[in-house]
């Protein structure tokens, strides 16, 4: 009998800077030091931050995405530096069901100290083949807050097009914001 091959999320997603691996429980102790490092740099960006305020936060965090890719609503992964082994980050693609509409939104946060190393770039790029390549997406797309001007620099390193703004999109830090539509198609794709 064949031997039963191992879910694809299940595998590791290599690179030559970092690799994507997938979460685990252990993981939150690592991931709530890493956030606990980077609190300032990433509260301004990320809504969640407040939320994450100790390991048993970044715990049930993990339960949520292992239910969510159970689900295939989003493919969540651990942003390890491939020379320490250290876990410097999260790449995901969220709002991925229902299948039919084939697309998912990327994020990407990386720990301040680890930063403009190429690290988010490389890791969003390894996960966006994986989109397109394995998942049979036809869109991937990112909403950022138009400031946020390291975080367009990725997008535009992966070819993603800007498509618009949404005024007030989101409230932040107790402030509106308003959100940038960035999005790259499976045709736009180029290795
Ligand atoms: C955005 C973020 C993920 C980038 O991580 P990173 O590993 O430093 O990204 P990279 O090194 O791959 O690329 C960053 C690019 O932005 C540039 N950059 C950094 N700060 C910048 C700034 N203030 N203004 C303009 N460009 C800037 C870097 O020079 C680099 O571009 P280059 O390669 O042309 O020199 C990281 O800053 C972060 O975690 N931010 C908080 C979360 C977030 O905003 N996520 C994006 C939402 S999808």
């Amino acid at each position: 009998m064949p031997e039963r091959e191992e879910p694809v999320a299940s595998k590791e997603l290599p690179g030559k800077r970092v690799r994507l691996r997938p979460l685990r429980a252990e993981d939150a102790e690592p991931l709530f030091e890493a956030v606990e490092s980077s609190r300032e740099a990433l509260k301004r960006w990320l809504a969640w931050v407040p939320g994450a305020a100790a390991a048993a936060d970044e715990a049930a965090f993990l339960r949520r995405v292992d239910e969510e890719d159970s689900r295939g609503e989003s493919s969540v992964w651990g942003l390890v530096e491939a020379r320490t082994g250290v876990l410097v980050g999260v790449v995901s693609l969220g709002s991925l069901a229902p299948a039919e509409r084939a697309r998912g939104r990327l994020g990407v946060w990386v720990r301040a100290d680890r930063r403009s190393r190429g690290y988010a770039t490389e890791g969003a790029r390894i996960l966006v083949e994986h989109a397109f390549r394995k998942l049979g997406l036809h869109r991937v797309f990112s909403r950022i807050d138009p400031t946020n001007r390291a975080g367009r620099r990725v997008l535009r390193k992966l070819g993603f097009r800007y498509e618009g703004r949404l005024r007030d999109d989101w409230k932040i830090n107790g402030r509106w914001i308003d959100h940038e539509c960035w999005g790259l198609l499976k045709t736009d794709w180029k290795k």
